[in-house]
């Protein structure tokens, strides 16, 4: 089955054991199952922390979609770095992380698994392969990358990596979130796995927060099954159903993402006010070729710097009638945000941040809206930037 036809069928095969035949599988809507016996389940589930139907068919689609053996679902994106995080290492081990990540994953790295719990985190320009390779030392145990990376959309190359993490020995994660598995597939490319935040593209309507790690190590997913057990950070029935019936339109939607924001980025590259557009979809773009190579679209995030300061990021939001300033990305709708106060804003603060996130820099996620709306709504805020 093709990606498209997967996205709508997988995880769902039918039964017409209750005899209802309903062609959407219900929500399951029970916190726990009867049992045939006090040593035996009746259909393998017993509690729903531990596993619910509704999750299941979730879990099946989007390991069949990155291609991997297993998924878990997790209550938020930040769940399933920390119970995947908690997986794979332990008081004196060192992670090796991007210099570019979402603001929330570095606090969870430095501020908690290396303030709290003793782990080493070093950060390096994950764009060059040399420098993690350089940064490994005897306690690595895991390679964190995001790619296309939040907010500066820096790419790094999946498959030279895990060259150098099989090597070495090291898991390598790789964060799909803006990518999603219609442009991207790293567990194809070599990583041992892949983390999302379904809150984004796989839910893609702005109505749910989850998270989720798909991975083909058996060992690695018994692991993290028995932390989320303990720790409990499961995904509800109903976001579950939520994300589920998101994903079936993935496809059509990422194409319209990507559509509309090449527009948009060709349309600022050439705005007088504006300094500079990154985005992996132009040729300005530093690793315009390894997006074509590694990515099977360019998704639709974008960053874009203004000629000033504060005051012109905010005449510039003024002027915004159809695009909202809101945290999040990979909705429906357009999302505009200002990485410097507000996803990177305490990890900037407590210099774990990037110094290329200046404050002049906004983060696009755009939507797929009529394009030329969307156009005229940028232009009507660069209008509001005085000369
Ligand atoms: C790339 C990336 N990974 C992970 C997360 C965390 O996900 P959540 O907000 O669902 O916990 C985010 C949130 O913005 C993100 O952008």
């Amino acid at each position: 089955m093709e990606f498209e036809t997967k996205a709508i069928h997988s995880g769902e095969e039918r039964t017409s054991d209750d005899g209802i035949n309903a062609i959407t599988p219900p929500i399951h809507l029970t916190s726990t199952f009867l049992r045939k016996d006090i040593g035996s389940l009746l259909d393998g589930y017993a509690y729903s922390r531990l596993s619910n139907p509704t999750r299941t068919i979730l879990e099946k689609k989007l390991a069949d979609l990155e291609g991997g053996r297993f998924c878990l679902c997790f209550s938020s994106g930040m769940a399933a770095e920390t119970v995947l995080i908690m997986s794979l290492v332990k008081t004196g081990d060192h992670i090796i992380a991007s210099d570019d990540l979402y603001g929330g994953t570095k606090e969870l790295l430095s501020m908690l698994f290396a303030e709290s719990f003793g782990v080493k985190v070093t950060y390096v320009d994950a764009t060059s392969t040399r420098d993690i390779e350089k940064a490994i030392t005897k306690n690595t145990k895991l390679i964190w990358l995001e790619t296309p990376s939040n907010p500066l959309m820096k790419l790094c190359d999946i498959k030279s990596i895990s060259v150098i993490s099989k090597k070495y020995r090291v898991k390598l994660i790789v964060d799909n979130t803006f990518a999603s598995p219609f442009l991207q597939k790293p567990l194809l490319l070599g990583a041992d796995a892949v983390v999302h935040s379904t809150t984004k593209y796989l839910n893609g309507h702005s109505d749910s927060i989850g998270g989720a790690v798909i991975t083909s190590d058996k060992e690695l997913y018994e692991k993290m099954n028995f932390v989320r057990k303990i720790d409990g950070a499961i995904l509800s029935p109903f976001d579950s159903f939520l994300v589920a019936r998101g994903v079936k339109t993935l496809a059509i939607r990422m194409r319209q993402h990507e559509e509309n924001a090449m527009k948009i980025a060709e349309y600022l590259e050439k705005q007088k006010k504006v300094k500079r557009v990154i985005y992996p979809g132009l040729k300005s773009h530093p690793q315009y070729e390894l997006a074509k190579k590694q990515m099977s679209g360019f998704g639709g995030m974008l960053s874009f710097e203004l000629y000033g300061g504060l005051t012109e990021v905010r005449r510039f939001l003024s002027g915004l009638k159809i695009i909202s300033l809101a945290v999040s990305l990979g909705g429906i709708e357009s999302l505009i945000e200002h990485p410097s106060s507000m996803t990177h804003g305490v990890a900037q603060g407590k210099n774990i941040g990037n110094n290329d996130i200046s404050e002049s820099l906004l983060r696009l996620s755009v939507g797929i809206e009529r394009v030329e709306d969307l156009i005229a709504d940028i232009a009507s805020g660069l209008k509001k930037i005085q000369d």
